[in-house]
């Protein structure tokens, strides 16, 4: 029977040590702020899956219509033997590069990385499956922890689509741009996906839909520090919000409480007051302009190799090669 490799680098209890650290830092930080890996359960991942069939939803769209496009000219850049993927959750548009990869006749193994186990499973065993002839190793991991544990299978290309290096604060980004360049080697490739700055008025229906899934998405943040922590947030009692920071350039999803309360989060033994109004940010999702991309890789070892856009402009797909 085909079957799929997985590692766990990440185990439940490390994992559930660092909600802790995290939950009892930005709950009682001014103002309250949670990371936005704290989203993706099994239920969140699913969710977010849902988020990318809903029309105002752009990036996704956008990001497979450039890997559609340019999927052959990666491959034959790219000369890969393993694909690595980051933040990968259902790989569903990895296989628009696994198929061109294939095809290239390269390729021999693909490592997707995610801290969702459940998305991973259910991703590396369709794989399997779907592609007898490919290793499929996943691993579940933090890719701000976890690089350098990335085994060396051959020529490598690290993917990190979606815009998800977006969801790192600039910082972050730093940090992680300079880790991933510091793991592979010369010649090696990174190919990341960004949403663009565009018009705030396409931006911010694509943070607040009209159904509501990104305001669920977004709330389920609240299920889980009930589960994992024993914490008593009444979640209907929490607004979605989606802005534009046209200072920072990013979309900024926030939670606003409806009315005043206190929350116990019993495994922390916290008792985290809410003004009414108050309200806690979740999650950044910064956008980028093409030549602070460029310097951004530049700045950290890499060199632009190729950028492509989508044929309205909102996103764009970098491959830059380490030197
Ligand atoms: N690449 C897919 C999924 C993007 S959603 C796409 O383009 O549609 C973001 C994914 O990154 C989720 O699967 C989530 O579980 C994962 N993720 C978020 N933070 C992470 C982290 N710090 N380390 C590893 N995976 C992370
Ligand atoms: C995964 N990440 C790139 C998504 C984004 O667009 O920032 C997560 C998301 N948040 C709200 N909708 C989708």
């Amino acid at each position: 029977m085909t079957s799929a490799v997985l590692d766990v680098y990440l185990s439940e209890s490390d994992a559930e040590a660092e909600l802790r650290s995290d939950a009892r830092v930005g709950l009682t930080a001014v103002p309250k702020v949670l990371q936005p890996k704290w989203f993706y359960d099994a239920a969140g991942s699913e969710i977010y899956e849902r988020i990318t069939a809903l029309p105002e939803y752009y990036p996704f769209n956008a990001e497979r219509e450039i890997l559609r496009a340019q999927a052959g000219q990666i491959a034959a850049a790219s000369g890969a033997e393993a694909l690595v993927e980051l933040g990968s959750g259902s790989s569903e548009k990895t296989r628009l590069l696994l198929d061109a990869l294939s095809t290239h006749g390269t390729l021999r193994s693909y490592l997707p990385l995610d801290v969702s186990e459940a998305a991973l499973r259910e991703a590396t065993s369709a794989l399997a499956v779907d592609y007898p002839r490919l290793m499929v190793h996943g691993i579940v991991g933090d890719f701000t922890r976890h690089l350098s544990r990335i085994p060396a299978a051959g020529k490598r290309l690290l993917a990190f689509l979606g815009g998800t290096i977006g969801n790192l604060m600039p910082e972050d980004r730093a940090v992680f741009l300079r880790n991933a360049r510091a793991v592979l080697r010369p010649g090696e490739q990174l190919l990341v996906g960004v949403g663009l700055v565009i018009d705030p008025a396409v931006m911010v229906p694509a943070y607040d839909d009209s159904q509501g899934v990104t305001a669920d998405f977004n709330r389920n943040v609240l299920r889980v520090l009930n589960r994992e922590l024993g914490a008593d947030f009444d979640v209907d009692a929490f607004e979605h919000r989606a802005l534009w920071n046209a200072e920072r350039e990013w979309i900024e999803m926030r939670l606003r409480a409806t009315r005043r309360m206190t929350v116990h989060v019993a495994e922390l033994g916290l008792h985290v007051p809410f003004a009414e109004g108050e309200e806690m940010r979740t999650e950044t999702s910064a956008k980028f302009r093409p030549a602070g991309l460029r310097a951004e890789l530049t700045g950290s070892g890499f060199e632009l190799t190729e950028l492509w856009t989508d044929s309205r402009q909102r996103f764009a797909l970098a491959l830059a090669t380490a030197h």
